[in-house]
């Protein structure tokens, strides 16, 4: 088989990549190691930015997410005894959608249906070959078939534990990696969202988090220890600590139910570089992870996207190689302001085991000062809706 880019990995910013390159004629092949249920299964991020929803309307699929999305123009944020609200609207001039990656993804996937493109689902041994030379071409096998695509690119759009990242010889490529000592343990529950915004919470207990996905499905989160496993959290144990961590007016008000999903997700910042070699490119989670506070994992999957749709496209339409020789350069350059911002931004709301007085108290006066300088609050609102592209 032959394509012009064949694309690794069947997940958001795959989806996306390939949505996109199809809207302006060039074809691509999406091999995907999982069946599409269980990738549609996988319960993520729930905060999209104005450049990923941009992006799903220049894909022609925004019109469900415009529907169903939920706008919001801000956040609360908690400590001790104080809570405040940044206003984006205030100072960006731009809000952020409530719209649930599963969604995001099952809108991609029709739209790649309806429009006959191809993915290879339970594709499995994928190997990259020649992606140094002008004859790329992938091997993988399919219910034990052996297989061969040719193409002229190839996307790496494989996730963190994907091949496309290893593909890259480790004389080229730089690591670079922060893990936290602790994890999110995260339950989403048919019960009306505690408030109307997120709701971000630095207790004396650890952190939670307050988010939707609408007006009866709930997120929430809490900081947990990296040797806890969801069996170990009962629903009644989790209701509680939650309430524990949230302020009083909110823990009072809080609707509780069975949860219909409950995971543990490890906290990691992880870059690497660069994004390119020779025609393999890497895109979204097979290049950088995020801690999910702040929400920038999908949406830092999608500014890769951004811009190697539109090397691609200048490539295939123009015949021009900038947009291609300098993609790593520029998604680099924006991974690593959303790297800062989560980490920022986790290193402000968790308790750290090792945590001394004094960083708690420089902890609380950074709060503090987020909650009473207006300067401050931009940066976090700029940060938070999305750096331009
Ligand atoms: P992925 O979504 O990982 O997609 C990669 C795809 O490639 C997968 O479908 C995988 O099956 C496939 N694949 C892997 N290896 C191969 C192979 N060898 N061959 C073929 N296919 C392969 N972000 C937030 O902003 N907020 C959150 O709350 C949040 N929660 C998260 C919770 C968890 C448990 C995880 C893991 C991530 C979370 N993220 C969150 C991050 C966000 O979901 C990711 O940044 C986003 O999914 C990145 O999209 P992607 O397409 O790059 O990678
Ligand atoms: C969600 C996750 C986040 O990491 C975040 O910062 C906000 C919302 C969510 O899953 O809804």
């Amino acid at each position: 088989m032959k394509t012009q880019v064949a694309i690794i990995g069947g997940g958001p910013a795959g989806l996306l990549l390939s949505q996109l390159l199809h809207t302006r004629g060039i074809d691509s092949v999406v091999l995907e190691r999982k069946t599409k249920d269980y990738v549609l299964g996988r319960i993520r991020a729930g905060v999209l930015e104005q450049g990923l929803v941009k992006l799903m309307e220049e894909a022609g699929c925004a019109e469900r997410m415009h529907a169903e999305g939920l706008t919001h123009d801000g956040t609360l944020i908690s400590y001790g005894n104080e809570i405040f609200r940044v206003d984006f609207s205030e100072h960006t001039g731009k809000p952020v959608m409530v719209y649930g990656q599963t969604e995001v993804t099952r809108d991609l996937y029709e739209a790649r249906e309806k429009a006959n493109g191809k993915i290879e689902f339970e594709v499995e041994d994928v190997v990259i070959h020649g992606a140094n030379t002008d004859l790329p071409h992938v091997y993988y096998t399919v219910d034990g078939e052996a297989r061969r695509l040719d193409c002229d690119f190839v996307a790496g759009c494989d996730g963190f534990h994907g091949v496309s990242r290893q593909s890259i010889p480790l004389d080229v490529r730089r690591e670079y990696e922060k893990i936290y000592p602790f994890g999110w343990l995260g339950i989403l529950s048919e019960t009306p969202p505690v408030n109307h915004e997120l709701i971000y919470a630095n207790s004396n207990r650890g952190f939670a988090l307050c988010s939707m996905r609408n007006s009866n499905l709930s997120r929430y989160y809490i900081q947990c220890s990296l040797s806890d496993s969801p069996g170990d959290w009962t629903d009644e144990a989790f209701w509680e600590e939650l309430k524990r961590r949230i302020p009083k007016e909110q823990a009072d008000k809080l609707v509780t139910g069975p949860s219909i999903e409950k995971s543990i997700a490890p906290l990691r910042s992880f870059v690497t570089e660069p994004m390119r070699w020779g025609r393999l490119f890497l895109c979204g989670d097979a290049a950088h992870i995020v801690p999910p506070t702040g929400a920038k994992g999908l949406n830092t999957a999608a500014s890769d996207v951004h811009y190697l749709y539109n090397g691609l496209r200048e490539f295939y339409e123009k015949g021009s190689e900038e947009g291609i020789d300098t993609y790593s350069e520029k998604a680099l350059k924006r991974v690593w302001k959303a790297e800062r911002f989560s980490w920022w931004f986790s290193s402000l709301m968790h308790r750290y085991p090792d945590q001394s007085e004094f960083d708690l108290k420089i902890q609380v006066a950074e709060l503090e000062f987020l909650r009473s300088n207006k300067a401050a609050q931009q940066a976090m609102a700029e940060n938070y809706v999305g750096l331009p592209y």
